[in-house]
């Protein structure tokens, strides 16, 4: 690829483990209203709008609401994460080699952003601690167009000056992938290569990276 000169970080899955809270509320969620979902399902539903996980669940569930309804359901499945959160989360749920990579890019000169589809991202970084490794976030706040719409990746790489080509995008969600390359950015997969086939290659754990393997990129 062109050089590279920025990582974009999805947020949720990729820097802190988050995801599994999101599931959470949301089964708890459909069990309120008389169905279930699974893991399998919930692939759907990562990286993408709070507003966008509704209707996906509704129409899984067989179920039509207003958008008042809608709206109160969000919110109930919000009340829950950020329960979870409150009660669960700590720097620790900062995946493993996640701030040794960071440290290591920045010193290198390489610029650093998230880009988020949640609007609980800012209260998250805060929590954890991790605002100073970014030199940009982008958050679902600033966004209009859900992933796989390349709005937030594009927003991020724009503030932090850096062309889509230079960057290199962090992603464990399908749609998130799939933002990534409609952006026109190089992405890595975190997670399983069968789920993330649209990534140009992936890695289980920031474990696994470090500055000389993203350069021979
Ligand atoms: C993404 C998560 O980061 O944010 C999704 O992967 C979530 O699971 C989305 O639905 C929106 O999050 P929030 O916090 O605004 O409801
Ligand atoms: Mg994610």
């Amino acid at each position: 690829m062109a050089e590279i000169k920025a990582c974009i970080f999805d947020m949720d899955g990729v820097l802190v483990s988050t995801e599994i809270y999101h599931f959470k509320a949301w089964k708890r969620l459909t069990e309120t209203l008389g169905f279930t979902i699974d893991e399998a399902f919930n692939e759907n539903l990562k990286g993408v709008s709070r507003s966008v996980c509704i209707d996906l669940i509704l129409k899984h569930g067989g179920l039509a609401k207003t958008q008042d309804e809608k709206d109160a359901l969000a919110a109930q499945k919000n009340q829950w994460f950020l329960e979870y959160v409150q009660t669960e989360i700590t720097p620790k749920n900062v995946y493993p080699g996640v701030i040794d990579f960071l440290k290591e890019v920045q010193s290198r000169g390489i610029k650093t952003a998230i880009g988020s589809a949640s609007k609980n991202a800012p209260l998250l970084i805060e929590k954890l601690g991790i605002k100073s490794y970014f030199n940009a976030i982008v958050d679902g706040n600033m966004i209009t167009k859900a992933k796989p719409n390349p709005e937030v990746f594009l927003k991020g790489a724009e503030l932090i000056g850096v062309k889509p080509e230079n960057c290199v995008v962090f992603e464990d969600a399908i749609s998130g992938v799939e933002a990534a390359k409609n952006g026109g950015m190089y992405c890595i997969g975190v997670g399983d290569s069968t789920i993330l086939n649209k990534a140009d290659f992936c890695i289980h754990s920031f474990t696994e990276m470090n500055f000389d393997r993203l350069s021979d990129l």
